[in-house]
């Protein structure tokens, strides 16, 4: 990773921190769209456990738990994670959901097929390089059960604040202080060589509105 990769991480990180502290439960408590999918999807292929990256202050952690999953909540936000715990121990499902502080351009701190189901809502678009995104899917892969699904949204380059704002170069763009990586489809078919890609839908999120692609793509049975 080079400097400037590690600053850019290191400012979103702080950035991070300091929305959450600044908006507690800015997503709200209703789960997202893509995790209401997911969650049938899992429970479809026979998943029993989830692990869910950038999982923030939990909106789909919690929801994952409330159906009855055992939740893995990442994040580089130890805030936001925070008010994930503090709305568990709420919810009464704070035996089925546990947290780490993980910066996503790290190695997973799971075992080889560890877990059934990823997750991963608005995580791999963050300010993350094409060579740590590769990076990142790889380790989903090694961490997921031969069959594991793994369903990740992600911010493309048809929504309006791609090429908006502060380029940082490699699709990065930053706008109001949150740096984004935009999704080719290039990139999406590439992240999927050597799994099943089942399913690109395309759908909106928020206001602006955010322009995503939810990406289901599975480990082969043999693989
Ligand atoms: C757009 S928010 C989505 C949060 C959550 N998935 C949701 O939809 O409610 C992106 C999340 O990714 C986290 N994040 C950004 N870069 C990260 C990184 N390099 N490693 C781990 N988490 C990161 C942020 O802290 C934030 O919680």
């Amino acid at each position: 990773m080079s400097e400037s990769e590690r600053d850019l991480g290191e400012v979103q990180r702080e950035h991070w921190q300091q929305t959450y502290g600044g908006h507690p439960g800015m997503y709200g408590e209703e789960p997202s769209e893509p995790a209401v999918h997911a969650a049938a999807a899992f429970r479809t292929a026979g998943a029993r456990e989830v692990l869910e990256l950038g999982a923030g202050h939990g909106r789909d952690a919690l929801f994952f738990a409330r159906e009855g999953f055992t939740v893995l909540a990442t994040d580089f936000s130890p805030v936001g994670l925070a008010q994930l715990r503090d709305a568990a121990g709420a919810q009464g499902v704070a035996e089925r959901v546990t947290t780490a502080v993980h910066d996503a351009r790290d190695p997973l701190p799971l075992a080889d097929a560890s877990v059934d189901a990823v997750f991963a809502h608005m995580l791999l678009c963050m300010a993350l390089s094409t060579k740590e995104i590769h990076a990142l899917v790889t380790e989903v892969r090694r961490v997921l059960t031969p069959g594991g699904s793994f369903i990740y949204t992600v911010r493309h380059t048809e929504d309006a604040h791609y090429r908006a704002g502060i380029g940082h170069g490699d699709d990065i763009w930053e706008h109001g202080g949150f740096a984004v990586h935009f999704f080719s489809r290039e990139l999406v078919d590439a992240l999927a060589e050597g799994w099943s890609l089942r399913e690109v839908h395309a759908f909106e999120e928020g206001g602006l509105p955010r322009r995503l692609w939810r990406v289901t793509q599975t480990v082969p049975n043999n693989g």
